[in-house]
């Protein structure tokens, strides 16, 4: 294999998306191709990113599906017409059942806007990670970029990077440095780690 064709799954503005299209070409990734969008929400701005790139994007809505199954059904449907070999979770805000993630051991990666295993899990994710931060008062906090398994935020770690907390920080202003210093760095250098591995056959 020449490349390893990726997958990133979105829900919202796609900051972290725009990360990997930018490291795609500047070269950060070299070892991995973005072949593919999939969206949970119609209206994500991560569509319109996808588009401007000359990304193929697909929306895949829950309430279209009868249940949860039918929803990864489609998902796995894509995966497949698009021949995809690695999965980035970046913003994708859906917890995806330990049925689909057997499917993928070590294939899916995902970011987390915190140091795991501090503010993860279950209802810890966007925003409520960054007032759960503030509100315990930790000094120092950051991003993970982890292999995603049947436990929310409990596969292994492939990469951290930590971000200081000012005194006068909001969510808001604490979510946009631990972009800006951690997720957009780490994410892109994981992933093209990742793809590296998947190309070399390990
Ligand atoms: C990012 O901070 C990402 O780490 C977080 O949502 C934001 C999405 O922003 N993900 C989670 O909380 C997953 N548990 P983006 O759409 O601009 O990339």
């Amino acid at each position: 294999m020449s490349v390893a064709r990726i997958a990133v799954m979105v829900s919202g503005g796609g900051t972290n998306l725009q990360a990997l299209i930018d490291a795609q070409e500047s070269g950060i990734i070299k070892d991995g191709k973005i072949a593919l969008v999939i969206s949970n929400n119609a209206g994500a701005y991560a569509l319109t990113r996808a588009d401007k790139a000359g990304i193929p994007a697909e929306v895949v809505l829950l309430k279209d599906c009868k249940d949860r199954a039918e929803f990864e059904k489609r998902i796995e449907d894509l995966l497949s017409e698009y021949d995809i070999d690695l999965i980035v979770l970046a913003g994708f805000m859906s917890i995806l059942s330990a049925e689909f993630t057997g499917k993928h051991p070590n294939r899916i990666i995902n970011v987390h806007p915190s140091l795991i295993p501090s503010f993860c899990g279950k209802g810890f994710y966007g925003l409520h990670v960054h007032e759960a931060a503030l509100a315990y008062g930790v000094k120092v906090t950051g991003a993970t970029v982890h292999f995603v398994n049947e436990i929310p935020d409990g596969g292994k770690i492939i990469m951290q990077k930590a971000v200081e907390v000012m005194e006068d920080d909001t969510p808001e202003t604490l979510q946009r440095r631990v972009m800006e210093e951690a997720e957009w760095k780490i994410l892109p250098r994981a992933c093209q780690k990742i793809a590296r591995e998947i190309v070399r056959g390990n």
